[in-house]
């Protein structure tokens, strides 16, 4: 009885986690053709082509439902029927959600009644574009094909040719592919040229040809989040003795950004090839090779890589060479600067080139110049190359295939004009307020990042603009000996701190300044010049919601910055964790505010524009009367210790805190901090960490649970306990937008830090100025407990929520006119 019991709860379990996990698209059919009956294959039904279920039309007078008399005991239902047309005959879906879709058509050919099905030649179209040409076969085919929809009717049309007469299928499928499964930007396009960024790849047809779990076995259906199957790598490997598998056991690190279970399911990322170090006649030094057969000489392919880094024991260990047709695609690559310090965790990356003479795409990965010689090593876990299939070279269906084009550059256009508006926009800001941008990628003393600055000649510029002499930052210059008086010459006992570039004490000065004194690992690696532009930046920059420099020391080769200091630390103390006495809702906004004024001013203030790169909730800190000021903005954090010309990727930022932009654009920008402001804001009001690995995998990362129970309108479940009826409705909904817009996937949806600001003073008089009946939000005490929010009745509180049926800018009972006459009057707006 009871191992029944037990095993019935780990049913239900199983069943709930694989529910939870599955993907579930909202456009999917699944058709059996030629059948009067439904049909399952891996789970899935495949519904009788016949049957009219109003969201898909056959229009076909003349087709034949054709079923194999001898079906062969191995192949599955599916294929034993299919359908056969003597005229151009066509398959509309309706369209529910825009954007890419998956479609694939099955075709497994059979003799019956008459019909040789392996005899049929005929072509494809969808939505007029020929995806098949005379097309034939006499084995059992799967043609995948990732297409953007874009209109209300997705239409499949088949059109035999005259020399047979006929064609057929025996199965489709038509369903919505995941969020950013092809993304617009991302992409490197590899040529002969050099590379550059490819855009606008979801616009392109793409046509699956391979699809390899390198290192590892089959996978079918069964195993893959989007039914795909995947194939072992051994065939294509050029030289066998190279490579030697790795697997763990262990289930990849997913991080919001990086690559999830639909971009490949768990096992493509557990397994690998790595180089074979066993055998001495190849030598230290050697590339994996794989060349893959692609049908067709000088055509263009998305080749898309997949990495997980599961052979390296600890971080920044791995660094090597990618090529694709023997050019250079990634040089150096460090995948845990991609997957922000985290081993074993999924990225893909994209590549565009083309095919080579023979028809082949090649691809090699092997060791970087600058790994070291125990960790020589490179690493593949999967590979996907889709030919990008060229709609437009087709010489049929070209009326329709009009339309689609203009219909597509009327969207094109659309797009390329508010990128253009988008793009004049940033310029102008940027010339506005960065007349001299500074060196983009530095580590050292130089972190600043600079938005737009990339040139390294740039670095001397500043360097001598800000000498000393021109602008007399001398003035802060403090005696080593004062320093050392102030510190109690580095007593341990006064270390508050400690980071990469070396401790942080705490100190009083002589004229009884209370300091954070950071003083650089003597004799490190930083060098002098960096330094003093980074003095030269921070010590123009003032202002009230900034952590300033006081002062700096190089003398005795020492580099020391000092700082004001904050005497209750960081915010993450007063959230949770330190038993400190609980922060109120409007001490909370408060500083939240503070906090979003500072970096709105490093953004946009008269100085430069500077990117904070890391913000979180123990960047910002707090003084005696709680008022938030951002620190640490001028401070690397510790960078891999190899030479310098590497760690010009080093990434700047913490894990949970992110960009999930980053990921793919590998650039930080003003948007990242705004991203990960918006993080901050969740933390605030759920008193818990940006990521807390103990809770259940859907809780883990904060943006994205805070954000499920967002989108369902029902923030208040996850409130933190301590703040149950104390915030109103109003004032909770504004900042659960303005939260909301800070987590948007692509930088250019979220707010600027203006706006992020204008929205939190807008919170706090929601919060002050409303009638006091205005009901409160009553939270949950447990929501720790409660189940994952999917499984959460859709709109099971909605009735709450409706209680404030609003105007949509979350006012609900007082007029915006009046919110604004009072924002005016607020100081320092
Ligand atoms: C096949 O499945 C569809 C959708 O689930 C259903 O509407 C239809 O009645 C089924 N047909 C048969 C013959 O079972
Ligand atoms: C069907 O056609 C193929 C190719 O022409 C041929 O090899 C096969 O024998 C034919 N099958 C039957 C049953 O006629
Ligand atoms: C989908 O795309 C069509 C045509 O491009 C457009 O008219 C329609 O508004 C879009 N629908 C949604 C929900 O975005
Ligand atoms: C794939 O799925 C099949 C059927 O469920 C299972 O037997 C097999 O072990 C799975 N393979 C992997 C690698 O998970
Ligand atoms: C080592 O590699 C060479 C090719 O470089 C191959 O001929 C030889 O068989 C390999 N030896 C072993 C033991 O795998
Ligand atoms: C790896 O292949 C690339 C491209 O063919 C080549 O330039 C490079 O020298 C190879 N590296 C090694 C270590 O053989
Ligand atoms: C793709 O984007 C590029 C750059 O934004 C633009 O020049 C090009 O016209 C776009 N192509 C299409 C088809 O929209």
């Amino acid at each position: 009885m009871e191992t029944k019991t037990l095993h019935f709860l780990s049913l239900i379990i199983i069943s709930l986690i694989s529910s939870s996990t599955s993907y579930s698209p909202t456009d999917n059919y699944l058709l059996n053709c030629g059948s009067a009956t439904n049909t399952s294959l891996y789970n899935r039904v495949f519904v009788s082509d016949a049957s009219r279920t109003g969201s898909f039309f056959l229009s076909a007078d003349r087709s034949i439902s054709l079923a194999d008399q001898n079906p062969s005991p191995n192949s599955p239902a599916l294929y034993h029927t299919a359908r056969v047309f003597t005229t151009p005959s066509s398959y509309k879906f309706n369209i529910k959600k825009n954007g890419t879709h998956l479609v694939r058509f099955h075709f497994s050919p059979f003799a019956a009644r008459g019909f040789n099905l392996s005899t049929a030649k005929f072509s494809v179209l969808v939505n007029g574009n020929v995806m098949l040409n005379d097309f034939s076969t006499q084995v059992v085919v799967l043609k995948e094909y990732i297409i953007k929809a874009n209109d209300k009717m997705l239409e499949i049309l088949l059109r035999p040719v005259a020399e047979s007469g006929f064609g057929f299928i025996s199965a489709i499928e038509v369903f919505s592919a995941p969020k950013d499964f092809i993304v617009d930007y991302g992409a490197k396009l590899v040529s002969a040229d050099g590379i550059e960024e490819y855009q606008n790849l979801s616009l392109h047809v793409l046509e699956t040809i391979h699809r390899i779990n390198v290192g590892g076995s089959k996978l079918t259906a069964f195993n893959d989040t989007l039914w795909r199957t995947w194939i072992p790598d051994d065939d294509f490997l050029v030289l066998k003795t190279a490579a030697k598998r790795v697997a763990t056991t262990h289930t990849p690190n997913y991080q919001s950004g990086g690559a999830s279970p639909e971009i490949a399911p768990d096992n493509v990322y557990m397994t690998a090839q790595q180089m074979n170090k066993d055998n001495a006649t190849l030598g230290a030094r050697f590339n994996i090779t794989w060349d893959f057969p692609v049908g067709s000489s000088g055509v263009r392919h998305l080749v898309r890589l997949h990495f997980c880094d599961i052979v390296s024991t600890s971080l920044n260990q791995l660094y090597f060479d990618v090529y694709v047709n023997d050019l250079s695609a990634y040089k150096d690559l460090d995948l845990s600067t991609l997957t922000f310090h985290m081993l074993s965790s999924p990225v893909y990356l994209d590549l565009i080139a083309d095919s080579d003479d023979l028809g082949t795409m090649r691809v090699s990965v092997g060791p970087s110049d600058i790994s070291t010689s125990l960790k020589i090593n490179a690493i593949l876990n999967g590979v996907e190359i889709m030919k990008m299939v060229n709609v437009l070279d087709s010489q049929t269906g070209y009326k329709k295939r009009r339309i689609w084009i203009v219909l597509g550059s009327i969207f094109g256009g659309l797009l390329v004009f508010s990128l253009v508006v988008l793009a004049v926009v940033l310029l102008c800001k940027c010339r506005k307020q960065k007349p001299k941008p500074r060196r983009a990628e530095s580590v050292g003393w130089t972190p600043l990042r600079v938005y737009g600055g990339s040139s390294h000649t740039r670095l001397s510029e500043v360097t001598v603009n800000a000498s000393p002499g021109s602008n007399g930052y001398h003035s802060l210059r403090i005696p080593i000996a004062d320093i050392q008086l102030a510190t109690n010459n580095f007593d341990e006992n006064l270390i508050i701190g400690s980071g990469g570039f070396g401790m942080v004490y705490k100190g009083v000065l002589k004229d009884n300044t209370k300091v954070a004194v950071k003083r650089g690992v003597p004799g490190s690696r930083q060098g002098l010049p960096e330094f003093q532009t980074e003095i030269a930046v921070l010590s123009r920059i003032r202002h009230r919601h900034l952590v300033s420099l006081i002062g700096y020391c190089e003398e005795q080769s020492e580099m020391i910055l000092v700082y004001e200091y904050m005497e209750r630390g960081p915010l993450k103390n007063h959230l949770y964790g330190s038993g400190y006495p609980t922060l109120s809702w409007k001490q909370r906004l408060e500083i939240c505010i503070g906090a979003a004024r500072g970096l709105h001013y490093l953004h946009t203030g008269s100085t430069q524009g500077i990117i904070h790169r890391d913000i979180k909730s123990t960047n910002i800190l707090l003084d005696q009367n709680y008022v938030a000021k951002v620190a640490d903005f001028g401070l690397s954090r510790s960078g891999p210790c190899l030479n310098e010309t590497h760690v010009s990727t080093g990434v700047k930022g913490s894990f949970g805190y992110l960009d999930p932009e980053y990921f793919r654009r590998q650039q930080l920008t003003d948007k990242s901090d705004v991203y990960s402001f918006g993080v901050v804001l969740f933390e605030v009001l759920c008193a818990r960490p940006a990521v807390d690995p103990l809770l259940a995998r859907e809780q883990v990362n904060l943006a994205e649970w805070a954000m499920q129970w967002q989108k369902k309108g029902i923030l208040e479940k996850i409130v933190d306990p301590h703040l149950v009826g104390q915030i109103k409705r109003s004032s909770l909904k504004k900042y659960g937008e303005t939260a909301e817009k800070c987590l948007a996937d692509y930088g250019v949806d979220r707010p600027t830090m203006g706006d992020v600001l204008w929205n939190l003073e807008y919170v706090l008089q929601l919060q002050e100025s409303g009638p006091s009946r205005e009901p409160r939000v009553n939270g949950n005490a447990n929501a720790q407990e409660l189940p994952s929010p999917s499984m959460v009745p859709q709109g099971s509180s909605s009735d709450d929520a409706g209680a404030e049926k609003d105007d949509g800018n979350g006012v609900s009972d007082i007029t915006t006119s009046k919110v604004f006459s009072q924002l005016m009057t607020n100081e320092g707006r």
